[in-house]
């Protein structure tokens, strides 16, 4: 936990950026897996955690914009509860850590809820992504599930995206520790990354990794021979020779920030020439983004320049032709590099998604439908504290290159007959994390292999 004044001045500066009503905010519940008591590990809702820095379930919170009033409520637990959970501090113990007295219980909740519709007050929501959430706002305020999201404030929204996007020099400290730990995850893979070993094996050391230090993963290890499948959560190949093992896996700290890593090693502990050659062009790319990352640099450009380095790249393989900036303007590109290249982070891998991508990576501007370009989840201008992953990737989709081949998509410049040479490559990518300074940038946590020589020598130490 941050110091108590850490936590008023955040909510402070919220409610003064509100214009008047009441803000609610939903902390998250416990989820059950398959039954009541057998939950799913508990992950406090990031805007609840940045604001209040309360790691329990079941809590909301009222922050009056007009009076400057804060309470948190939430049911205490009883002594049967502590028979099985052991003793906890109440509530209200744990509330005046982070500067905030005034404590009541549920029921309190849905009264003064009830009392400020009667008056006609406006009460603030964030969209909510949980079922439990959604169900509260149709029981509190009568709003049903289908609406939430859309009746959320915008005005609400804009400001915590307005704030949590400025990365602290004390929430810098903890992303940088997420990412130091999320190194050492990449380099203990890359080491295990022998013929023999199946990818469960890695992924289970890695998580053991995160574990270890105090905290957990900061999504759901991607540990796998098939790169080319974007979000590959499938852990049941053994890896072997000639194969290529991408691991993308992060930490995240105790405190709840995120770290975001991906690396892509050769089984046997050497690249073969076509896989050199291909991850020389990703790993140029990637170095380009980097060059070019400062305050006022539209994320869209350096997206587009990393693109072009792989176009330029492919076309020098044969694998594309003709007018580069048209292939870029056509998304041509797209056929390998479908994703986008980076996307903001902090308590959530994607920072803030659930609040909309539109807003935290856009600046409200509209989103393009183009595939491949649609899936940037960060376009707008680089200021400083902002933190973001750089993350492009060259894969061979052999369902999409079937597809666009049929189609003849983008025919003008893609050589079809020889990215046919390539369709069982695989994918590969390699990913850091990055904070925007006032005049250039800075990688967080230490540097991971990612040159061909640094990734070969720390396959090799073990
Ligand atoms: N590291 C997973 C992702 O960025 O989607
Ligand atoms: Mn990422």
């Amino acid at each position: 936990m941050f110091s108590k004044e850490t936590y008023i001045h955040r909510r402070e500066k919220l409610r003064k950026s509100i214009s008047s009503g009441l803000i609610l905010l939903l902390g998250n519940d416990e989820s059950p897996m398959n039954y009541a008591d057998n939950g799913y590990h508990f992950r406090q809702d990031s805007t609840f955690l940045y604001f209040f820095g309360l790691k329990l379930p079941f809590l909301a919170a009222i922050l009056d914009c007009d009076s400057g009033e804060e309470t948190v409520f939430g049911n205490d637990l009883t002594v049967e509860d502590f028979v099985w959970m052991g003793p906890q501090p109440t509530i209200n113990v744990q509330s005046v850590r982070v500067g905030i007295n005034k404590t009541g219980d549920l029921a309190s909740l849905v009264v003064l809820l009830e009392e400020a519709q009667n008056m006609g007050r406006k009460i603030h929501f964030l969209p909510p992504y949980r079922a439990e959430n959604k169900i509260k706002l149709f029981e509190w305020l009568g709003i049903p599930p289908v609406e939430a999201k859309t009746r959320a404030s915008l005005e609400l929204i804009l400001s915590v995206v307005n704030q949590r996007n400025y990365k602290s020099a004390e929430e810098i400290l903890e992303i940088r520790k997420a990412c130091d730990i999320s190194v050492d995850m990449h380099t203990l893979a890359m080491r295990m990354a022998k013929p023999g070993v199946s990818e469960a094996k890695i992924a289970a050391a890695v998580y053991e990794l995160a574990l270890a230090e105090g905290g957990q993963i900061s999504f759901p290890i991607i540990a796998t021979i098939n790169g080319q499948t974007l979000h590959n959560h499938y852990h049941g190949n053994v890896l072997k020779n000639g194969d290529m093992f991408l691991l993308d896996a992060g930490a995240e700290t105790a405190m709840g920030y995120a770290g975001d890593l991906s690396s892509t090693v050769p089984v046997n502990g050497k690249f073969t020439a076509r896989q050199n050659d291909i991850y020389t062009i990703c790993l140029d790319s990637h170095n380009k983004a980097i060059s070019m990352l400062k305050p006022g640099i539209p994320f869209k450009d350096v997206y587009f320049e990393s693109a072009r380095v792989i176009v330029n790249g492919l076309k020098n393989l044969g694998l594309m032709k003709g007018n580069v900036e048209d292939a870029l303007a056509n998304g041509a590109h797209a056929l390998f590099f479908p994703c986008g290249l980076g996307h903001m982070m902090g308590l959530d891998v994607h920072d803030m998604e659930d609040l909309g991508e539109v807003y935290v990576g856009y600046d409200g501007e509209a989103k393009s439908t183009q595939f491949g370009l649609k899936s940037l989840r960060l376009g707008r201008k680089l200021e400083p504290g902002f933190v973001f992953t750089i993350e492009p990737g060259i894969y061979f989709i052999p369902e999409l290159i079937d597809q666009w081949k049929a189609k003849k998509h983008n025919a003008d410049f893609i050589n079809f007959v020889k990215v046919e040479e390539y369709k069982t490559f695989g994918g590969l990518r390699n990913e850091e994390d990055f904070l925007v300074t006032q005049t250039g940038c800075e990688l967080l946590g230490k540097p991971k292999p990612k040159s061909i020589e640094d990734v070969e020598a720390e396959w090799a130490k073990w």
